[in-house]
């Protein structure tokens, strides 16, 4: 499942993430990057442990806490600490790779299993020219190339690239995260049934048949979640 996630940054937010990237001090993208995935990127990355890269991860990590569409579409269990690129001049893209099964983050020697990837756009579409995101699907890829603040959440077991930037910057916030239900259909049948629990509430309120499927969402959700 690929979902787009609009407005996760509201615009004070985003507005703060612009100061801090403006002071940034890039470095070479490989030094995250698994083996084989070395060989095709060529990207600037924030380091990890840097100031500007900590405001920011603190700013989206809040964001996401809030944000309850990716809360019911994820379940996260545990977000590896989000990264920061910049996509542009000389480093301007990343070939087709798969991410790494599991991060091991340097700090904490915290496992993340990656169930799941994300981008999280910094800059608007307008600012550059290329650095869409394809996700392969077996039908040539899905480009993803979205407005500032919206985030892709895609499957992190999915071959995918990032196409050269060749005007302007792209700038992006992106991790992996490992969710409470491993299994990709099982996590995506609670979203759909989160969803529908919702839509049915709004249009009848509160109803003994949404109890009964909100029952039935947490037993399936007792079933397969591991915390
Ligand atoms: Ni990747």
């Amino acid at each position: 499942m690929l979902l787009h996630i609009p407005n996760v940054l509201d615009a004070a937010t985003l507005a703060h993430c612009t100061a801090l990237l403006k002071q940034a001090d890039w470095t070479d993208g490989r030094v995250t990057a698994g083996s084989q995935a070395a060989t095709v990127k060529n990207n600037r990355q924030l380091p990890e442990t840097s100031p500007v890269a900590q405001q920011l991860r603190a700013l989206v990590l809040e964001a996401l806490s809030k944000n309850p569409t990716f809360f019911s579409a994820a379940l996260p269990k545990r977000i590896y600490p989000p990264l920061f690129n910049r996509y542009g001049d000389e480093a301007n893209s990343f070939g087709n790779h798969v991410d790494n099964a599991i991060r091991t983050h340097p700090a904490t020697a915290q496992h993340v299993r990656t169930d799941l990837s994300f981008t999280l756009f910094l800059n608007n579409p307008t600012d550059y020219d290329g650095g869409e995101l394809i996700i392969e699907d077996g039908m040539g890829g899905r480009a993803v190339k979205l407005p500032a603040g919206h985030l892709i959440l895609y499957p992190s077991y999915s071959v995918h690239r990032v196409e050269p930037v060749t005007r302007g910057a792209r700038l992006a916030c992106f991790t992996w995260l490992e969710s409470m239900v491993r299994e990709p259909q099982r996590r995506e049948l609670l979203h759909e049934m989160d969803l529908s629990i919702a839509a049915l509430r709004g249009e009848h309120g509160e109803t003994d048949t949404a109890v009964r499927l909100t029952s039935c969402y947490h037993n399936l959700m007792r079933m397969w979640a591991t915390v």
